[in-house]
């Protein structure tokens, strides 16, 4: 068979089900998606170069070939150039040792001929701390795949993090999939893959099996103390002596990222893929015990933990569903860390998120999702928008409408560290921005038209800008509800700003393609932003 080029071709032969190993292996293999780190900065690449995820993740039952003709409108609307997409182990392996990754080509094959890559979510071991998406076969033995036992004694509904049954058969299953993705997807559709689904339990703080007890008594491995720079009061410490009132939850988190870590490395032994966990979050600001949340998984305080038990995840991604902005805010400085890079996993799909995509990108976010992109007609309020169509998805469309185009130089210019961007706020209706020998006033409800309004703030806080750096004297600039201005550095000995060209266009090929240039009553004033995507190329001069 000839190399399949045309999308058309290729909606045809998925539409008919062709869609095998067969027609993936024809394209040339593009590099592996992996992530870097430079200057402590971190970039994803695909195909060799920084990319940015414009994501959408479906719902949790969407990832079935009957479910996609009501994804894709849904992505489409959305302007998302990454759909997450659950592999559920109960699909993928309905008899032990038999794997069926039909459903598995078809999610690449259509994720294709939409254009768009893909992030797969491994539901195995884990999904929201219980092991619901284990296969048929595994379900019906729960002695030899054994749950958490509580402090009482009494089974939780989560897998032990001891039970090594569950865990050969999760390895096997996660390097089976690796192994075919490797196979049939040479052009990198798939560009990352998440491990498990908000791994750690609800209910019980830990496991208290007898394994977990034997562990738990015992000494704390070397490797975890010298992770965190800790001695040990006294030789062999065990969990109690080295962590006190901690040590049940750091121990759960020892455990379960343990396991993790290890169906993760037996996927990347066969395809080395960026991997990563999703956490479900404990409350940023006021955290509480951890009965109050999901101990075990990868929340804020045990990223340590998590580090050193798995070295082969890539990153640690926050599903965040703050509504408060505060919170919101700490939740991705949490995450912002020199050993993690950040990546919104998840987040709710009601408007008012939609801005937060600026201040994730302004602390060099690999990528921002936004949960439930479909018309299946399911919505997860209160955590995300009571209906979810066209009009709900909106406020993220044009988010992805503005930044989609200038994608790859926005990702560029953020590992390089010359990129700033923010959101408004409630009680904030104006920023400026530190740009080096310029800045830049962001201010928020003020009319396109003349100077002598004071910032009173939109209705709701939608507005948000970004501005990147291009030359010493020249930035990209793009927002939305907002007015953008630039001022003259504190050096500047007196001189006053002048903008010598201000042009509107778009990146075609790598290059910026002016479409106009912005003049009078549209920079008189400084650079006012409605909802139109638009993106400006300014440079600055001085008189
Ligand atoms: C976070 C989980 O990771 C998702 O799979 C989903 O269950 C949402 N919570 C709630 O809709």
């Amino acid at each position: 068979m000839k190399p399949v080029r045309s999308p058309h071709v290729l909606v045809r032969l998925v539409a008919a089900g062709l869609c095998g190993s067969a027609l993936f292996a024809q394209a040339a293999p593009s590099p592996i998606p992996r992530i870097v780190r430079k200057d402590g900065r971190y970039a994803l690449l695909v195909d060799g170069a920084p990319f940015l995820i414009l994501g959408a993740q479906v719902n949790n039952s969407s990832a079935w070939p009957a479910m996609l003709p009501k994804v894709w409108p849904a992505i489409q609307a959305l302007h998302a150039n990454t759909v997450a997409l659950p592999i559920y182990w109960e699909q993928l392996e309905p008899e032990p040792g038999r794997f069926d990754y039909s459903v598995a080509d078809t999610l690449v094959g259509q994720a294709r001929a939409h254009g768009v890559r893909l992030v797969l979510l491994w539901f195995g071991t884990w999904k929201n701390g219980s092991a619901h998406y284990l296969p048929l076969w595994m379900k019906r033995y729960p002695e030899r795949y054994p749950r958490v036992t509580g402090a009482g004694g009494r089974p939780v509904d989560s897998p032990s993090p001891y039970a090594a049954a569950t865990l050969a058969a999760d390895q096997r299953a996660f390097a089976a999939l690796m192994r075919h993705l490797k196979a049939v997807d040479p052009r990198r559709t798939v560009i990352m893959v998440q491990v498990e689904n908000e791994p750690g339990t609800y209910g019980s703080v830990r496991d208290h099996s007898a394994e977990a007890e034997r562990q738990f008594a015992a000494p704390v491995p070397a490797a975890l103390l010298a992770a965190l720079h800790k001695d040990a009061a006294a030789p062999d410490a065990n969990w109690r002596e080295v962590f006190g009132a901690d040590a049940d939850e750091f121990f759960h988190a020892w455990s379960v990222a343990r396991y993790v870590g290890q169906v993760a490395a037996a996927g990347r032994a066969e395809y080395a893929l960026p991997l990563y966990a999703n956490a479900a979050l404990r409350d940023p600001l006021k955290p509480g015990p951890p009965t109050s949340y999901e101990s075990g998984g990868p929340t804020d305080n045990v990223i340590p933990i998590w580090k050193a038990a798995a070295p082969a995840l890539d990153l640690l991604g926050p599903d965040i569903y703050q509504s408060d902005p505060v919170r919101y805010r700490k939740a991705l400085e949490l995450y912002h860390r020199p050993d993690n890079p950040l990546f919104v996993a998840e987040t709710g799909n009601s408007a008012a998120g939609a801005r937060f995509l600026f201040p994730a990108l302004g602390l060099g976010a690999l990528g921002f999702s936004p949960f439930g992109i479909d018309y299946t007609g399911y919505s997860n309020a209160p955590l995300g928008a009571p209906r979810v169509d066209a009009e709900a998805l909106a406020p993220f469309a044009l988010n992805y409408r503005l930044v989609g185009p200038i994608m790859r130089q926005i990702a560029r210019l953020g590992f390089e560290g010359k990129l700033w961007a923010v959101a408004e706020e409630k009680d904030e209706h104006s920023q400026t921005l530190p740009l080096g020998a310029w800045k830049a006033a962001v201010s928020y409800g003020v009319p396109a038209f003349g100077f002598g309004n004071h910032p009173n703030g939109n209705p709701e806080p939608v507005g948000r800008a970004l501005i990147a750096q291009l030359a010493d004297n020249q930035f990209l600039v793009a927002g939305l509800f907002c007015r953008v201005n630039f001022q003259v550095g504190d050096a500047a000995g007196g001189k006053q700003r002048e903008f010598l060209r201000v042009e509107e266009g778009s990146y075609a090929g790598g290059a910026f393609k002016p479409m106009r240039i912005w003049n009078g009553d549209q920079t008189d004033w400084g650079l006012n932003f409605s909802d139109a995507p638009q993106v400006l190329r300014v440079t600055l001069g001085t008189f």
